[in-house]
């Protein structure tokens, strides 16, 4: 940048340290001032006049998963001016799942919108977006989506495994494993609390192919990561090595103005959508995929998705579908070895950060080696994609399950309903010895929706009741309009729409109903007649959620259905162009 106090009409287009002056009624003023206050942190105009690369900075306190975030802000910061570039790193909220009441997805949106207003509102020409946790990464995509400038997604990368008496645990699929067997007795507190130590082993995300793993692969299937971005552990030289190229390839993508609508096409969200199947991927992935999706004016469609899976096999062998942990991965070649086994069935045309087409990334990625992480489309550890869809006079809207982590002997079943009005019904009675329960009974919970809890909480897993759980039952059909985080298990049927809390058909089932599942049909069926559904209806009507004020008040007057990502319907694009995946 030149000392002279405006020098901003030389300049065809505003870029850097010019880009969106604040309004004072005088441009050249505005400038003027910009600089003076910068200038106070000890920056020389040379620093100035190159192109800015700004570094959204999710680290917090509260947020271990993102306890690297300083580390890697540095790294990004050194990328950065090694290629010519100015960094400058902004906060923006940060959402851990076990510190964000009553759910890590009430703020998702939020997040999105804080992440979407100030890469508008600051100056840069290109946005690195450090996220990790669940919510964070699709936040940032949506926000990003929507504002529409250079972006690349950087991932804080997954935590280590730890070792409890000489057996591997990580969080948090073995999390819900050692409650269970501690809810059912088979341990005590003091084992319980010993496990607590290790479950986490380090900084970064969840271990297992749980929603932030999901989302890193899904971030570099989009094509919004460095090659390789998606599984380096947190606290390693790779991981910090990926936000040093992040860094320098934020600078190359302001130059050659790559905007994130170039990468996030209809290819993109197929590519991403093969790659949540084949790898077990969390069923939150559909949720956050279908939100940003509807950023660039794209709709999940998914029946699609559905028939998509019936010809995508999985071939991740990680926990809870299958063996391994994160750190596995990488050392089997990461996302490069998924990619090449997956290749007949991918977009290979779509761009990348990079510039360059994930078929040419796959190219220069060369030839794999032996492992034993990343199976074969010969030999897949389940032969159809992890997530099917369902329908039903119970959801007519769809629902959703993890056939590959559920029980096989449930998955044709009709049994009695055992009905949970909401999630305190659920705490109260669950555990009672008086619960009317038996294994082959079908638990139904309702009121956890996008606006029922609010924020259509990972609840959706529900427990076995503990009288099933001390007599050995290891899993039972469940549903509900929730979600469950990626690293839980089950017979569970989710994201059930429309939810029950503004009138679905959940919303009248009763004790004793007959539900039926069959996940080789797709459907998920309710045993009463259409008249007698209409009649409860009419009965028992619905009053939906509401709030006085603020956040909350937003949030219900304005979310979506799962179908839609749980996005605010403002924030969607004005304009639908077209389905994904297209058919
Ligand atoms: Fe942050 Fe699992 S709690 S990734």
């Amino acid at each position: 940048m030149s000392s002279r106090p405006d020098d901003s009409a030389d300049m065809p287009e505003p870029s850097g340290m010019r880009k969106g002056l604040t309004s004072y009624g005088d441009q050249g003023f505005s400038l003027f001032l910009r600089k003076a206050f910068i200038k106070g942190a000890g920056y020389t105009d040379a620093a100035l006049d190159r192109p800015v690369i700004a570094i959204a900075d999710t680290g917090s306190d509260y947020n271990a998963c993102h306890g690297n975030a300083p580390q890697l802000v540095e790294a990004v910061k050194r990328g950065v001016m090694l290629a010519g570039g100015l960094p400058m790193a902004f906060p923006t909220i940060s959402i851990h799942e076990s510190f964000a009441a009553p759910t890590s997805m009430f703020l998702r949106n939020l997040m999105a919108i804080d992440t979407e207003e100030m890469i508008r509102a600051q100056p840069m020409d290109a946005v690195v977006l450090i996220g990790g946790c669940d919510k964070t990464v699709p936040a940032q995509l949506m926000g990003a989506a929507s504002a529409n400038i250079p972006a690349i997604q950087l991932v804080t990368g997954s935590m280590l495994t730890g070792s409890h008496r000489g057996e591997r645990v990580g969080a948090c699929t073995d999390c819900r494993r050692y409650w269970g067997r501690f809810r059912a007795g088979a341990i005590d507190a003091e084992e319980t609390a010993a496990v607590n130590n290790q479950l986490v082993a380090s900084v970064g995300t969840c271990s297992v192919m749980g929603t932030a793993s999901t989302m890193a692969c899904i971030a570099e299937a989009l094509g919004m990561t460095m090659p390789g971005g998606a599984s380096p552990p947190a606290v390693t030289a790779d991981r910090i090595r990926i936000a040093e190229q992040t860094g320098a390839q934020a600078v190359q993508m302001a130059r050659d103005r790559l905007t994130i609508d170039r990468i996030l096409t209809p290819a993109a969200f197929e590519n991403a959508m093969r790659v949540l199947l084949a790898i077990g991927g969390s069923t939150n992935g559909i949720v956050h995929l279908a939100a940003i999706a509807g950023r660039v004016g794209l709709e999940v469609d998914l029946q699609s998705l559905d028939r998509m899976g019936r010809e995508t096999p999985v071939l991740l062998d990680l926990k809870p579908s299958g063996q391994h942990y994160m750190e596995d991965f990488h050392k089997a070649g990461g996302m490069a070895t998924l990619l090449r086994e997956l290749r007949p069935l991918l977009q290979l045309e779509a761009m990348t950060v990079t510039g360059r087409t994930l078929g040419e990334e796959l190219e220069r990625a060369g030839p794999g080696f032996r492992q034993d992480v990343v199976r074969s489309l010969a030999d897949p550890i389940y032969p159809q994609g992890a997530i099917a869809v369902l329908q039903g006079n119970l959801a007519p809207g769809g629902a959703i399950i993890k056939q590959s982590a559920a029980d096989a002997g449930l998955m044709e079943h009709e049994g009695r309903a055992v009905v949970f009005e909401n999630a305190q019904d659920l705490i109260e009675r669950i555990d009672s010895d008086a619960l009317d329960v038996t294994p082959q009974d079908v638990l139904v919970l309702k009121n956890i929706g996008p606006k029922g809890a609010p924020g259509m909480p990972e609840a959706g897993y529900i427990p076995i009741p503990l009288k099933l759980a001390r007599a050995g039952v290891k899993d039972i059909v469940r549903i509900s309009d929730g979600r469950m985080s990626g690293t839980a298990f089950g017979t569970i049927v989710l994201h059930v729409t429309p939810e029950s809390a503004i009138g679905g058909p959940l919303a009248h089932v009763r004790n004793g109903d007959r539900i039926r599942l069959s996940v080789k049909n797709r459907e998920l069926a309710l045993l009463i007649s259409d008249a007698e559904l209409a009649r409860r209806a009419r009965a028992t009507p619905v009053v939906e959620p509401t709030a006085d004020r603020g956040y909350r008040r937003l949030f219900l007057q304005t979310v979506t259905q799962a179908d839609q990502g749980v996005d605010f319907d403002f924030m969607r694009a004005p304009t639908m162009l077209g389905k994904v995946p297209r058919s």
